[in-house]
């Protein structure tokens, strides 16, 4: 069995949603179960080494796929990424999708993000005496996205399709949409949506990391058919992708590795937001 310490401080992170609860090809080096303030993650973090770089991957959804969107411990997830000395997180994520060109199988980057949850996910690090605001004009990383889109560009005669910038609606579940909710969502210009994205991306922000969300449409949502979304479905375009979204976080972290230590991977982007306000471990 794996160790659980690692002595390193960690920079990069992977959070793998709905379809990828693992990811191949690295070797595990060890397993953590950090507790934090906010209690314990979805699931122990494994660090994975890349060409000498480790690398954090955390099940969103926990190992044995346990944890309802709703029920997903963001905030204990973020500080323990955060208490590693993670800055830099992809997160993946299978969403519905809400435009004709946006098939099934196709990964998006998205650039903004709509809040449908209803308020009741705990969602700040800023409360019970700590005041802080941030701002999340624009939820993603631009470096990052810039990156995820150079791989994804590169693996492009592969059969890969990605749609660069795009809304993702965020909604609470668990039940899909109804119709007339998807059509509503269509109407705002999503382009996307999932249960997923939120808290999760305005926690990194309060948390000062760099953060970009890779979209796999799995689904055309309830607009697109007479029929209702269902799980399998999901599931079955999750399995049939796979390789694709494997072949390329391999490709994003082959990238970011190299540039492990630089100004992009390190970046405190929000200095001076609410820097230090929250102890994270
Ligand atoms: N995740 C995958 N497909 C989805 C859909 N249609 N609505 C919400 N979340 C999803």
């Amino acid at each position: 069995s794996l160790p659980n310490t690692f002595d390193r401080p960690v920079h990069i992170a992977v959070i793998g949603g709905t379809g990828l609860g693992k990811i191949d090809g690295y070797m595990p080096i060890a397993s953590l179960t950090p507790t934090t303030p906010w209690g314990a993650p979805s699931s122990p973090i494994l660090i994975l080494e890349h060409g000498g770089v480790p690398i954090a991957f955390l099940a969103r959804h926990g190992l044995h796929h346990q944890l309802a969107p709703h029920e997903v411990p963001a905030r204990a997830n973020i500080a323990a990424l955060r208490s590693l000395g993670v800055r830099t997180i992809i997160a993946f994520s299978a969403v519905g999708s809400l435009q004709e060109e946006i098939k099934p199988m196709d990964f998006v980057i998205p650039d903004q993000i709509i809040d449908r949850t209803k308020g009741i996910r705990p969602f700040t690090f800023f409360e019970g005496g700590v005041v802080g605001h941030v701002g999340f004009a624009d939820p993603f990383d631009a470096g990052l996205s810039a990156i995820v889109q150079k791989c994804a560009d590169s693996m492009k005669g592969d059969g890969v399709v990605l749609h660069t910038g795009g809304t993702i609606i965020c909604m609470e579940g668990p039940q899909f949409s109804t119709r007339a909710e998807s059509n509503m969502y269509r109407s705002w210009g999503g382009s996307v949506i999932n249960m997923s994205a939120l808290p999760e991306a305005k926690l990194a922000r309060e948390a000062e990391l760099a953060y970009q969300m890779i979209c796999m449409a799995t689904d055309y949502d309830c607009w697109h058919t007479t029929e209702d979304v269902d799980v399998a479905m999901v599931m079955k375009y999750m399995a049939a992708n796979s390789q694709n979204a494997k072949h390329l976080v391999g490709a994003v972290l082959d990238e970011l590795c190299k540039q492990d230590n630089s100004d992009l991977v390190l970046a405190k982007q929000w200095e001076g937001s609410a820097q230090g306000a929250v102890k994270f471990m």
